[in-house]
Formats: C-alpha cells, structure tokens, sequence
C-alpha cells in the first residue's frame, strides 16, 4: 500500500510550476481517433490517467510515444472501436472515446465505467447527441454500443450544462455533415482548450468558452502540434494551499483569467493575491475572514476546488459555507477532515465550517483526487504527522506532488508498505 506521510505545520514558500490541465488532455488525447495523421500534445502531465488513455489508444491500434511531456499519437491505422471494461472502470473520461470513435469509425462500443466517488454520474446528454446526430445507441451487457452509417448535424439543447456531454458533441459532430449547433454547453477553460486542438488539426468549431457552439463538419483532420493549456484545478489547489498555511507561493505558469473564480474568493478572505501576467502570486499579510462559497459551472467556483477550499475555510476564524450544487456525494470527506479536529457540519448540499480549530495530524485517506489534495493541504496545516492512505487517487491527476509540495518547505514522504 503507497501511502503520503505529512509532516506539519508548514509554511508554504516560494515558487511552484504548474502542469498542463488533466480535464484537457484526458480529452483530447481520445480526440487524436479523429485525426489521420500524427498528433503532437506538449505539455502533458506525467499522472496515471494519462497512462491508462496511452494504454487504451494502443489497444484500439494507435501508435502512441511519450518523450519528455510531449505525447505523439500516431492513428492513422485503427484496427478496433472498443474500449473493454478493464480500461473504463478505471478512468470516468473513457466516455469521451465514445464521441471520438464514433466520429472515427462510426461505431464505438464502450464499457460504462460504473459507480463514482462523487455520486451518480449519468450520461442521458451524452446520448441525446449521438442520436442527434444520427447514431443508434444502445446499453446491453455493461457497454454503451453507438452505430451510425454516416454522421450529419444537429441541433441540440443541453438539458444540463454538462462538460463531458459538450465534450463529446464535439467530438461527435466534427466529422458530421453540415452544421451543428449546441446551445446551453459548459465553458470551462478545457472546453476551449479541445476545441481549439480539433481547430488545429482542421475541425472548424466556433463559440467555445460561450453558451452556443456551433460545429461545421470537415472530411478530415489532419496532423499537427498543440501545447495543452495549464491546470486551473492545479494551480487552484496551491493557492488554497499557500492560504491555509499563512504562506508566501508563486504560482507560475497559469492563465490568471481562468483563476478569478478562486483568486476573486481568496481576496473576499482577506488573503493577498497578486497577478501577473502568467502567474499569480497568494500570500497573507492580515487576519482572514471566512466565507460562503457555492460551487458552479464555470465561471462560477468550481466543485473540483470544493474540498481544499472547505481546509482553508476550517483554518480561518468565524462560520463558513460550502454550498455544493454539482456532486451529490462531494462531502464524504468532511469525516476525514473531523479526525483532524475540523469543526464540519454537512446537512444536504451544505457544509458549516466552524472555523479557527487547531488541526492534529491523523491517519485520513484520499476519497477521491481533490479530496486527497485537500488532504494533503490539511496535513500541511496540522500539528504533527499526518497518513494518507488511498494515493492512488491522487496520482491520477496531480504531476509531481510530493515533489512540488516539498520545494515550497513541505515535509512529505512517500512510502510503500506491504
Ligand atoms: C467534469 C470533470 C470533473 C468535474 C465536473 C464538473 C473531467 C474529466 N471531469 O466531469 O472533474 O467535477 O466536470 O465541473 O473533465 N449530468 C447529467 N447528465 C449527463 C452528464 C452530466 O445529468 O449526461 C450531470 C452530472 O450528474 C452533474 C452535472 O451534470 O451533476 C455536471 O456533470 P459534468 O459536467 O458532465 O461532469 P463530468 O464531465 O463528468
């Protein structure tokens, strides 16, 4: 068992580079199915869910080398549309495969990835727009089976703002004759950051990072370069993490504009947060104030930065809320957080944060990829030696944690028992 040792209290201090964004590479790594030709990404982080795509992309007959943080993905020979159950039940963007085979190869046959950390996960959105474009699609023994003799275009109406489901619109209707329109679509930073790959590669997507995309199908997507934008989630969780131990962290290689929903919060608590013009440098000078904090699509406060921020919040004197409107299951890791001393009451949607306790170190364990970060924050904060168990999650989305932590004056080890 891998487990994180964090030695606390710290204070965070100095400089950390941030990776390329894991929402967009875990996208547009299936996006390459669409091109005929050879696909160059820079800029990818070295996290396992990374490996699992690379593995899936081979077994689906691609041609995949990673150098350094550059992945070259050769697919012009594909010899299979079908992602097995062993490769799905460990990554929940294995659905994007479904867009980008079926705008491939006209069929794709995907394993459902099952149950989540973070609650019920449908794909209803994700299905409507296939059959908008013209697949049948149906479930039988654990696999999503989407056919389709040709593609053409849609007009869909999102009935939720789903960034999966816009994700494999596009991915869908790139191909698809004629134009395309999807209303009511998610605008996160990687939304823009896949359309403008296919744009690269030769798809003619217009109105990314807006309520309505429109697509006008192309006949074919060829090679090309493209450098994945930095991680927001990334760089939100050292900012959390500079706050909540009263550090003094740069945090360089960021778009500031993709970081005002959480650098806007920070400075409602009193924490100092100066940007530049691709770095944003947090530090605390004053006293905080706590806040009430409702997550929301972007450019609303993102859920993935929900549980670091709940850390933050438990550091800082007075009563704070977390209102979570996307996740059903999102707090399970408020439990962890009360065996270090937090003060956290959860009824419904909504966490009360007592704030001010002192954290103590305690063996806790990572519920999910944002809750171990939160952990680790926690962890950083708390007298004495704390134990994260269940890394694994983690590792799927944050490059060189441990690493990055400890070159801002951290203490983490990571340890292998039996
Ligand atoms: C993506 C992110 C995840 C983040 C989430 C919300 C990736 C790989 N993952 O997940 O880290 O927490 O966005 O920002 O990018 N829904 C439906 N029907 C559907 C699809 C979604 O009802 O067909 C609902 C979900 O239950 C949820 C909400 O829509 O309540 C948002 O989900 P969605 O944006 O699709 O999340 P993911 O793309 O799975």
């Amino acid at each position: 068992m891998n487990k994180f040792i964090v030695h606390g209290p710290t204070r965070l201090r100095g400089e950390v580079e941030i990776s390329g964004a894991k929402n967009a590479v875990v996208a547009i790594l299936p996006a390459t199915l669409l091109v005929d030709g050879v696909s160059h990404i820079e800029n990818v982080p070295r996290i396992s869910d990374v490996r699992i795509i690379m593995d899936i992309l081979r077994s689906l007959g691609a041609e995949v080398e990673w150098q350094d943080n550059v992945l070259t993905v050769d697919s012009r020979r594909i010899t299979s549309c079908e992602v097995d159950y062993k490769y799905a039940k460990k990554l929940r963007a294995s659905y994007y495969f479904m867009g980008s085979l079926l705008g491939r190869c006209g069929k794709a046959v995907v394993a459902l990835p099952g149950g989540c950390a973070l609650g019920a996960r449908p794909i209803d959105q994700h299905i409507k727009t296939f059959k908008g474009l013209g697949a049948e699609v149906r479930i039988e023994h654990g696999s999503v089976y989407c056919t389709s003799a040709s593609l053409n275009s849609t007009h869909i109406y999102f009935d939720v703002v789903s960034v999966g489901a816009t994700i494999n619109a596009m991915l869908g209707a790139c191909k698809a004759k004629g134009l395309t329109i999807l209303e009511n679509v998610a605008k996160e930073p990687h939304i823009v950051d896949v359309a403008n790959f296919l744009n690269a590669m030769g798809a003619n997507i217009s109105g990314a990072g807006t309520d309505v995309i429109k697509i006008r199908g192309v006949a074919r997507l060829g090679g090309g370069s493209y450098a994945v934008i930095p991680d927001q989630i990334e760089a939100g969780t050292f900012m959390m993490a500079a706050a909540a131990t009263r550090g003094d962290v740069l945090v360089r290689n960021v778009i500031p504009k993709h970081m005002e929903c959480i650098s806007g919060k920070l400075r409602e608590m009193n924490v100092g947060v100066e940007e530049f013009d691709d770095s944003i440098r947090v530090f605390v000078d004053r006293p905080l104030q706590n806040a009430r904090v409702k997550t929301m699509p972007y450019p609303g406060f993102p859920t993935d930065m929900q549980p670091q921020t709940a850390v933050l919040m438990a550091t800082v004197e007075g009563t704070g809320s977390i209102k979570e409107s996307i996740w059903e299951s999102r707090f399970r890791y408020t439990e962890e957080l009360k065996r270090m001393g937090a003060d956290i009451t959860v009824s419904g949607e909504t966490a009360t944060i007592n704030g001010g306790a002192k954290l103590t170190g305690a063996p806790v364990k990572a519920c999910d990829l944002r809750a171990g970060a939160a952990m680790i924050i926690a962890g950083l904060v708390a007298n004495g030696r704390t134990e994260i168990e269940e890394i694994e999650y983690i590792e799927r989305g944050y490059e060189d944690i441990v690493r990055k932590f400890n070159a801002l004056g951290a203490n983490i080890e990571r340890v292998t028992e039996d």
